[in-house]
């Protein structure tokens, strides 16, 4: 059924308090609900009370304390009906029966390992027992949970301890109490036998704060830089926007199967363990900046998303796309401010980009979905990210934070709207924001383009900014919106230019940020003594395609002069684009392939200055990814062609440049012990580009140096990085890394996961069957869905020539494992199936070929609406 924005009005009740008794046991736990309602003066007058279920045992209802007969409800698994109720507030205990053992789409109250742990976003509370399920019925929540003292010696719930204590049967309780209100899929429960790292955070008004981390047992130092993490979250959320933390306690619990990255339930964050665990010998750099993010971005929920939280699912972005923007303000802060900002925007164009140009398209507040599940997506949350960041941009820090400031007042309590959030905007900036509020709903990429023509004897530069954007699914008719293009101007001898014209307003000029509102905009400068180079979208201003790309003497001279660290990035990128598709190019011709001295010129740069800056240059000197490119191409993509072309050029800077990083990387080997800071980690990544230089241009000096650093690594960034190499490399050596690596992290499930996918991603037709094979391997589980994700995730999402192999032999993998997860656990099945979102950009014989399995998979009977919903719109 679909769902609509328009549809949305008030519930017909509300739910001012909730007391749930749970009882714990593996295959029948015993949930009873005690619900204090009362009719919404909102609501339709006299309308029956018609509570949400799904798959729900119903054992019995009582009305303020007397038992109702069957003649007074009609009860289903996905429902609870009492046509009649009084009119004044009431009270109703209902109870019911779940299996946690038989859940196997982890959603609702499940197992993982042999902890018993609850995921209720988005609408997992009703698996657990009938509800009004919905995020704008806020209710303060006193929770009973009762288990096993052997089996669960830890019980938790939201909010703060109340009081517990043992039982006869060896069993225990724990009473938790949450006086915050807040919508059912912020609840939570953990029972299980956990070890815990203990710390405490002191607030800015001065209130201790217990802080534990649970974890398998023996793991708990292994979740120090998680705390750490939290520690500095909390005080960035206090100094950079006021906020303090409210409970008394905080309680994060890692677990091994999980849908997501983590959940921000008030007071019991519940995470991914690949996002609490980690110590140098098993995490990568990235995983430590993965864990910092996802620590914030979990945290600073408690204000956006928990405290002020979202009205309907439409309103998703209101808390996802601001905290997500917050989680990278903090990553910058704690970081390199450049780098983060290069890899969130690298982040977009891989995954949202690709969503936003094809069948998936959907604004970044929906106006319809099937299955809300399918929503928690790229656009919702980086693109609404980019909103957020653009509409901060526009109006200046400061009045962004006043404006955040009214947010936070106005909305504490309540169940909000992104108009809501506009608003506060508006008042402090005192500017209209209905035009910039089209960024919500309109889908789809906008492309810039700019067009500069100098008068020499004028001394003017006239520069034209156009905007356009595709029609997406449903949006044929796309209007301009309000697009901040951050510019500068740079004179011959790279100097930035003063900013004169009577075109734009003086505020423009003054900050370099033109606003283009309209479909075109003509600026005449004056002054220009001679034809200036353009910095365009300056920090990546909007999310928008630039196309097309300044010429390659203008991109060699912002690599060299451009103070806006963002653009000098992209202009290496844009050099390099171009230098790959001069050889597509080329090959479709038949032609001699082409050499890019010019870009190589640029690269030995680089490379030379590469210390002032390890992570900026490593990040500079990385080629696109061949995902990269296919999105660049747009169409009829050939993945052969292009990973040939990325190929010849990587040989080709490798030929020039291996001679230059040797030193780099033997000069950077030496790095004493591990320390993951952003400076350590961005020589490690500069390491690691120059081993990968060496072996392009040698592959034999390259697998020598990658086989000593992988029998000698002293943490997993560089072993992973060595064993990277040699996966590429193939041969003897590979397969000897490989079965060694297995050997010794066979029992750590998070480093298996990076064995698996670094398998998957092996760019050779082999590979298929190598992950046929691997499906087979005894560590390899449809029930995990971390280990689903390394192997199959990262083969139709990280393996571009492997997976759309020309005999439809990676297809016919993933829609086996589609279709067979699929009764499983939803879910993760439709995330896998996305992975064929961009099929329309194929070349004509690979379109075809999915085109058929997407038809396959649709016409299943018994599909999940999760399933059914992705292949249907794919097919759109
Ligand atoms: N709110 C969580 C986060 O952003 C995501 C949970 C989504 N879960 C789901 N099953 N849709 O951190
Ligand atoms: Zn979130």
């Amino acid at each position: 059924v679909a769902v609509r924005l328009v549809d949305y009005r008030p519930a017909d009740f509300l739910i001012d308090a909730v007391a749930l008794d749970i009882s714990l046991d593996r295959t029948a736990s015993k949930v009873v609900a005690t619900l204090s309602l009362r009719r919404n003066p909102k609501g339709a007058p006299g309308a029956p009370l018609s509570l949400d279920g799904d798959d729900l045992t119903l054992v019995g209802v009582k009305l303020d304390g007397r038992p109702l007969g069957p003649q007074d409800y009609t009860a289903a698994p996905d429902h609870l009906l009492l046509e009649k109720v009084p009119d004044g507030p009431f009270t109703l205990e209902i109870e019911t029966r779940v299996d946690p053992s038989a859940n196997t789409q982890l959603s609702g109250l499940y197992r993982s390992g042999s902890a018993y742990c609850t995921q209720c976003e988005a609408e997992g509370f009703r698996r657990i027992t009938y509800f009004l399920d919905r995020p704008d019925v806020l209710s303060v929540y006193t929770t009973r949970v009762e288990g096993d003292k052997g089996e669960a010696p830890i019980l938790l719930s939201n909010g703060n301890p109340v009081k517990s204590g043992n039982l006869p049967d060896g069993r225990h309780y724990a009473v938790w109490r949450d006086p915050f209100p807040k919508p059912s899929y912020l609840f939570a429960l953990v029972g299980g036998d956990l070890g815990a790292l203990r710390d405490s955070f002191t607030t800015m008004s001065g209130r201790k704060i217990d802080l534990a981390i649970y974890v398998e047992h023996g793991k708990e130092a292994r979740a120090t830089y998680a705390m750490d993490a939290l520690k500095r979250s909390m005080r960035w959320d206090e100094e950079k926007f006021g906020r303090e933390y409210d409970l008394d306690v905080f309680n994060i619990v890692a677990v091994s199967d999980f849908n997501m990255g983590a959940m921000e339930n008030k007071g019991l964050n519940i995470f991914n363990d690949k996002y609490v665990l980690a110590s140098p010998e098993t995490a990568t750099d990235g995983d430590y900046a993965g864990i910092e993010g996802v620590i914030a971005h979990e945290y600073f929920h408690n204000w956006t998303g928990n405290r002020i939280t979202c009205r309907d699912w439409f309103q998703l972005c209101l808390k996802e796309g601001l905290t997500v923007f917050r989680d990278q303000e903090f990553s910058a802060d704690m970081r390199s401010r450049a780098v983060e900002r290069i890899g969130d925007v690298r982040g977009l164009r891989l995954a949202q980009f690709p969503e936003d140009g094809g069948p998936l398209a959907h604004p970044v507040r929906p106006e319809v979905y099937h299955e809300i599940n399918n929503f928690y997506t790229a656009t919702v949350y980086e693109k609404g990210a980019e909103i957020v960041r653009m509409l901060r941009t526009l109006i200046g820090d400061e009045t962004f934070r006043r404006g955040m400031d009214i947010y936070f007042e106005r909305f504490d309590g309540t169940a909000a709207t992104v108009e809501d959030y506009l608003s506060c905007f508006a008042e402090a900036s005192g500017r209209d924001l209905s035009h910039f509020a089209l960024w919500y709903s309109q889908a789809g990429t906008p492309i810039l383009s700019t067009e500069g023509a100098y008068d020499p004897q004028a001394k003017t530069f006239s520069l034209t900014l156009k905007q356009h954007t595709p029609p997406t699914p449903g949006q044929s008719e796309k209007k301009p919106l309000v697009v901040p293009v951050a510019f500068a101007l740079f004179g011959e001898n790279g100097e930035k230019l003063e900013l004169a014209s009577p075109d734009a307003r003086a505020d423009e000029l003054a900050r370099g940020l033109i606003e283009l509102t309209d479909a075109e905009r003509k600026i005449t400068f004056a002054g220009v003594a001679s034809r200036p180079v353009v910095s365009a979208l300056r920090g990546f201003s909007a999310p928008v395609r630039l196309e097309p790309a300044p010429e390659s003497a203008d991109l060699e001279k912002l690599l060299a002069c451009d103070d806006d660290p963002f653009n000098r990035w992209q202009a290496a990128q844009s050099l390099a684009l171009r230098a790959i598709f001069a050889r597509v190019d080329a090959a479709k011709k038949g032609a001699q392939t082409p050499q890019a001295p010019g870009f190589i010129g640029a690269l030995r740069t680089i490379l030379a200055g590469a210390d002032a800056d390890p992570a900026f240059a490593a990040q500079a000197l990385s080629l696109p990814s061949e995902i990269d490119l296919a999105r660049e191409a747009g169409h009829d993509v050939d993945p052969d062609v292009l990973f040939s072309a990325r190929y010849g050029l990587r040989e080709e800077i490798g030929r020039a440049l291996g001679a230059d990083a040797e030193p780099i990387y033997r000069r950077l080997s030496d790095a004493g012990p591990y320390s993951p800071d952003a400076a350590s980690a961005g020589r490690r990544m500069l390491k690691a580009l120059a081993l990968d230089l060496v072996a392009a241009g040698d592959p034999e000096k390259g697998s020598a140096l990658a086989r000593s650093q992988f029998a000698a690594a002293g943490n997993m960034t560089d072993r992973l990085g060595a064993l990277t190499l040699l996966a590429l490399l193939g041969g003897e050596a590979r397969e000897a890394a490989f079965a060694a690596f297995y050997e010794q992290y066979k029992g750590d499930a998070l480093v298996l996961d990076k064995w698996f996918s670094l398998q998957a991603t092996i760019p050779e037709p082999a590979t298929t069957k190598r992950v046929v094979d691997l499906m087979r391997h005894p560590d390899f589980s449809l029930t995990n869905p971390n280990r689903v994700r390394s192997l199959i995730g990262a083969f139709s999402n990280a393996n571009l020539t492997g997976f759309h192999a020309l005999d439809g032999s990676g297809y016919d993998l993933l829609t086996r494992i589609v279709l067979e997860l699929d009764p499983k656990n939803p879910q993760l099945a439709a995330r896998l199936l996305s992975a064929l979102r961009s099929w329309r950009t194929l070349e004509p014989r690979r379109r075809g070929l999915i085109e058929e399995r997407l038809r396959h998979i649709a016409a299943q009977g018994n599909l999940s609406p999760d399933t059914k919903d992705i292949a249907t719109r794919a097919l759109s």
